[in-house]
């Protein structure tokens, strides 16, 4: 069973520039919370509770003093600085101390995920012993992701933003590797864009005959935030759902509360932390 997350929250941000000179991408929002509850919501939906974000340098207080140590949400957060960007295989290199001898999933911190049957699908990602596992879903512009090839079931091809088309099934930035996987990192050579690169690792574990995969159906909804457009998107289709059904996407006590992991009293400290806002409003109804 994987108990250890990765949340990968650095990089410059630069496609979102000026927004992200000062504050780092995933603490801009998506609607009515910061970017990054989304993602760390899919690991506590998973039953991850013991997480490593990597941020880039200058980073780490501002999201200490919105996450903490975790312990609000009934989980364990470490924090990591990743110096430069050198790529989303990074993860595995600058997490190695946190991995030690474990199996571990990756999760991006721009990355969102809502829908039908999701939690499922998570669980069962989580039991896979050997192999790593990765999250497809249909795209408009495969060109943008990392892509991958099916046949009769079985990934024949992954390329990392294809200049011709191969097929419109996206990777997504949700991934689970056994304990291999820093091995693996370690071999990586730079990409002509200079970063090691999460599909060359999925290779590795292609050409193995170990890389499973997960369809997100039609049912479920997964895009990147990367551009000011993803921003938008996004926050208009979290605000159209929370407004028509009265719930709220990724609210972490929500979460927290269901599983048992915090009680009354944590949301109450939380409630005081976040002041008078709509979401402590929705906390206060929990
Ligand atoms: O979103 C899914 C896509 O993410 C995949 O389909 C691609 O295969 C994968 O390469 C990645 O593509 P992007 O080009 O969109 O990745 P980006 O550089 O935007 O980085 C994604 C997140 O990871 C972003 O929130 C910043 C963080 N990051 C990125 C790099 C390269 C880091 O924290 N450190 C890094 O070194």
């Amino acid at each position: 069973m994987i108990k250890k997350g990765i949340i990968l929250a650095g990089g410059f941000g630069t496609r979102l520039s000026p927004l992200t000179k000062a504050v780092n991408k995933q603490l801009l929002p998506i609607y009515d919370k910061p970017m990054i509850f989304y993602p760390l919501s899919i690991m506590m939906l998973a039953n991850i509770k013991k997480i490593l974000m990597i941020v880039n340098p200058g980073q780490i207080e501002n999201f200490r003093t919105l996450l903490g140590n975790g312990s609000k949400y009934g989980i364990n957060i470490s924090y990591k600085i990743q110096k430069k960007p050198k790529g989303l295989a990074d993860a595995f290199i600058v997490g190695k101390n946190f991995i030690k001898r474990d199996n571990v999933a990756l999760i991006l911190g721009d990355n969102f995920f809502y829908g039908q049957s999701l939690t499922i699908k998570l669980e069962k990602s989580l039991k896979h012993k050997n192999g790593a596992r990765i999250f497809l879903k249909e795209v408009r512009k495969p060109e943008n992701y990392g892509v991958a090839k099916i046949k009769n079931n079985i990934i024949q091809k992954i390329v990392e933003k294809p200049k011709r088309y191969i097929s419109n099934l996206a990777i997504t930035g949700l991934y689970f590797f056994d304990n291999n996987v820093c091995k693996y990192a370690n071999k990586l050579k730079p990409s002509k864009r200079g970063e090691i690169e999460i599909t060359d690792l999925l290779n590795i574990y292609r050409k193995k005959n170990q890389l499973s995969h997960e369809r997100i159906g039609r049912g479920a909804i997964w895009s990147d935030a990367g551009k000011m457009e993803d921003l938008i998107n996004l926050s208009n289709y979290v605000e159209s759902i929370e407004k028509v059904q009265g719930i709220k996407i990724a609210c972490l006590e929500e979460i927290a509360l269901f599983k048992n992991w915090i009680d009354k009293k944590k949301i109450k400290n939380n409630i005081k932390f976040y002041g008078n806002c709509e979401y402590s409003n929705y906390l206060k109804k929990l």
